[in-house]
């Protein structure tokens, strides 16, 4: 299976991808742990890729696609995988596109998360991340033990870019440059629209049924 997640930040694009694909058996691809990944090593990438992750901006083109690129690369994709937070432009989709074309391999479908903007702006305020192993937590909806992560122990802390002024930029950003890829996916026959609303299990149902036809 070779699936794209769209929606705005804060839908729980990257929940959902933690249980597609552990229940696909594929990697999950998310391009904001692998940039966060790459500014908490220090990186060259992550020293570029801070000051548009801190802003709520998208890191240019360029970087973003040249990275996604080298994961795609590996091995372990060569079943499938679920790209999350990626792509995120029409040039990203078109290049993605090429990318998968010059492999022979083509998407099998592309879920759009729909929420409002209360609840994923809600969903964020809440959001914890571990330092460690860098599971997320809500302090409401999926609290921490005692705390701390309830996978490994670790310390949480609140993502730079979930204050509020951040989260209205990174929405509005969402809106002028990665809402229209829905359309384009719409064209090649691949979306399937999710209401995102609910709890994490209702959310996760949904998906799986819209994704029946592609598993055949
Ligand atoms: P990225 O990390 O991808 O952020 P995002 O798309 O803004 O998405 P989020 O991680 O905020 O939310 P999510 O939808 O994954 O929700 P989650 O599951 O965590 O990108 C960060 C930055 O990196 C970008 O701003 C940009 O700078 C850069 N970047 C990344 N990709 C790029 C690209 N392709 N091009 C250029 N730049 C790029 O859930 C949120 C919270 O809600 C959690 O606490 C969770 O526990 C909770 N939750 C989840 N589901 C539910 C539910 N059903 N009910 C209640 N709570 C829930």
């Amino acid at each position: 299976m070779k699936l794209v997640l769209l929606g705005p930040p804060g839908a729980g694009k990257g929940t959902q991808a933690d249980l597609l694909a552990t229940g696909l058996s594929v990697p999950k691809i998310s391009t904001g742990d692998l940039f966060r990944a790459h500014v908490s090593t220090e990186t060259t990438l992550g020293l570029l890729a801070k000051s548009h992750l801190d802003a709520g901006t998208l890191v240019p083109d360029e970087v973003t696609v040249g990275m996604v690129t080298a994961r795609l690369a590996e091995p372990d994709t060569c079943p499938g995988f679920i790209l999350d937070g990626f792509p995120r432009t029409l040039t990203q989709a078109r290049l993605l596109d090429e990318m998968l074309d010059h492999d022979g391999r083509r998407l099998d479908a592309v879920l759009e998360f729909h929420v409002d903007t209360a609840e994923v702006t809600q969903r964020m305020s809440g959001r914890r991340t571990c330092r460690a192993c860098a599971a997320v937590w809500h302090l409401v909806h999926r609290p921490p033990t005692c705390g701390r992560c309830g996978t490994c122990g670790g310390e949480l802390y609140q993502r730079a870019d979930d204050e509020p002024a951040t989260i209205a930029h990174r929405l509005q950003v969402y809106a002028t440059q990665t809402a229209p890829l829905a359309d384009h996916y719409h064209t090649c026959g691949l979306l399937a629209q999710i209401d995102a609303a609910g709890t994490v299990e209702q959310v996760s149902q949904r998906a799986l049924a819209a994704l029946m036809p592609a598993l055949g």
